[in-house]
């Protein structure tokens, strides 16, 4: 039998109503590293397999941060490691296939080094059912923890080496807002920065509310105080992460999300504030006016559709119709006209047919985005739509996601061409992955762009020429002269 712990957080995040910025210190807690295992595990090795969204990205440099507190040092192969953790994703069913193969084949090295500890985290292991096939089929694996306890992580990992069962400490339920944790970062000119955790919008599809619970703001000074410290170790960028991020600053009572956004396009050091994901409610016009303001706030927005029917929106409790949805990307395109939209579509929800197909393909073709992540819907145990009668042919959801890939796919190479011959602002990021000499950077509009330079530009503002304008990425020369035409 597993040591099963399910421990259940008592404080009611989920009750509060909208504290003050003073009550709400209250509900903070500032994290404490725990002395007596500091530099423990010097000399060993860790590997952290991050799958999902850029929360678990942030989540897994925080796992590293408090693991490098133990000692540990990163390795890049999983076979020189003594811990490895999957930190997991839950959205889509191909996603858990992934890391349940990926247990799989971490089997014959626990068999190999009884010594290595093998750990499973993240949204995954909020999942009751994973956790069953875990202890029933994976009894090898030796510590599962969830997303509300990551700070545990020390204590865990000791208690794990200590145990010849398999550890499970999941909590149902969020916990304080911890700030403070120790931070290994990816190194870089770019940083994701947390300000809410959670979502409360319960989209019928959606496994995330479940795995990440409630929504909770950190307050600002917290992320201020943070954005200013990477600023001064020399990140350039900084992307403000949270599921609705509009929603930002709804539990707390004096403060909103265009005024954070204010508030952190003071930070001197930093040259550029992204954010994700703005959802198509609480779209309010100070929000537009903030974004419009240029400054360091870059104009890019993720602005998930879903759905381009109405009545498929309603069944996946979205809360805009395909009207609002049009005339909220009209009020940003009449405010901020240069700013890149891209969108998430799910393709073939329960019962979608083919006309209502057909009016997501017209939305994409009204509203021309930039670039969409499309995916075919996945039922997911314990959401609400996993009970809805599905009569699509997977077959047909195939051909239909194609069909909206193909369009995409046309209108993104179309809006690209547009920026030929353009003097586009890159920040320069790091080497391209194929070509030492040649440099990756983005524009503001989060398009991905090459060109020849050499290493001493990382971290720069360049002016780049575009002279090749492909549908994911453009190419160019570098130019010393500051015409610069917005891209
Ligand atoms: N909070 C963000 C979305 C986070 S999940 C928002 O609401 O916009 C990222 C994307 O995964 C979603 O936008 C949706 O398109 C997709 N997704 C979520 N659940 C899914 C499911 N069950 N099947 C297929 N795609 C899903
Ligand atoms: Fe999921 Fe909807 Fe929340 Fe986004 S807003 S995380 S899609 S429930
Ligand atoms: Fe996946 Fe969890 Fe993110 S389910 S998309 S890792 S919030």
């Amino acid at each position: 039998m597993s040591d099963q712990r399910i421990v259940t957080e008592t404080m009611a995040t989920d009750d509060f109503h909208r504290p003050s910025i003073q009550q709400r210190e209250l509900w903070s807690a500032t994290y404490e590293f725990p002395e007596h295992l500091r530099d423990l595990m010097a000399g060993k090795k860790m590997f952290i397999k991050t799958y999902g969204c850029q929360m678990n990205e942030h989540d897994s440099e925080m796992m590293a941060g408090l693991l490098r507190a133990m000692g540990y040092e990163s390795v890049a192969e999983q076979d020189e490691a003594d811990i490895i953790l999957l930190n997991t994703c839950a959205i889509r069913e191909n996603a858990e296939a992934k890391v349940f193969g990926e247990i799989g084949r971490l089997k014959p090295m626990k068999v190999r080094n009884p010594e290595l500890i093998v750990g499973l985290c993240g949204c995954m292991a909020q999942e009751e059912a994973v956790r069953e096939r875990l202890s029933r089929k994976f009894g090898y694996v030796d510590l599962v923890f969830g997303t509300h306890n990551i700070h545990q992580l020390p204590e865990l990992v000791e208690q794990a080496r200590n145990s010849q069962e398999t550890i499970f400490d999941v909590w149902e339920k969020a916990g304080d807002v911890i700030e403070n944790m120790p931070k290994l970062r990816k190194e870089g000119v770019r940083a994701w920065v947390n300000i809410q955790y959670g979502c409360n919008k319960f989209c019928t599809y959606c496994i995330v509310p479940y795995t990440r619970g409630r929504e909770r703001s950190r307050l600002p000074v917290d992320i201020v105080d943070e954005v200013k410290g990477l600023g001064q170790s020399g990140v350039k960028e900084i992307t403000l992460l949270g599921q609705n991020v509009n929603d930002y600053g709804l539990d707390l009572q004096d403060v909103y999300f265009a005024q954070l956004l204010r508030q952190v396009n003071e930070v001197g050091e930093i040259e550029r504030i992204r954010f994700t994901t703005s959802n198509p409610w609480n779209f309010t016009d100070d929000l537009i006016e903030a974004i419009a303001l240029g400054g360091k706030i870059c104009e890019h927005i993720h602005l998930p559709v879903q759905s381009g029917n109405t009545d498929v929106l309603k069944r996946m409790n979205r809360s805009h119709t395909r009207e609002t949805y049009l005339r909220l990307v009209d009020r940003i395109r009449n405010k901020a006209p240069e700013v890149s939209l891209t969108t998430d579509i799910i393709v073939g929800f329960p019962g979608e047919t083919e006309a209502q197909f057909r009016d997501t393909l017209r939305l994409v073709e009204e509203v021309q985005y930039d670039n969409a992540f499309t995916f075919i819907y996945s039922p997911r145990k314990g959401t609400p739509a996993a009970g809805f009668e599905d009569n699509v042919r997977l077959e047909e959801k195939k051909e239909r996601l194609q069909r909206l890939m193909d369009v995409q796919c046309t209108i993104s190479h179309h809006i690209n061409q547009r920026l030929r011959g353009q003097v586009v602002e890159v920040l320069v990021e790091g080497e391209s992955r194929t070509n030492r000499q040649v440099m990756s950077g983005r524009t503001r509009t989060n398009k991905v762009v090459l060109f020849e330079a050499s290493r001493t530009m990382i971290g720069k503002l360049v002016h780049v020429r575009v002279e090749e304008a492909l549908t994911w990425t453009l190419k160019g020369q570098m130019i010393p002269s500051p015409l610069l035409v917005e891209a």
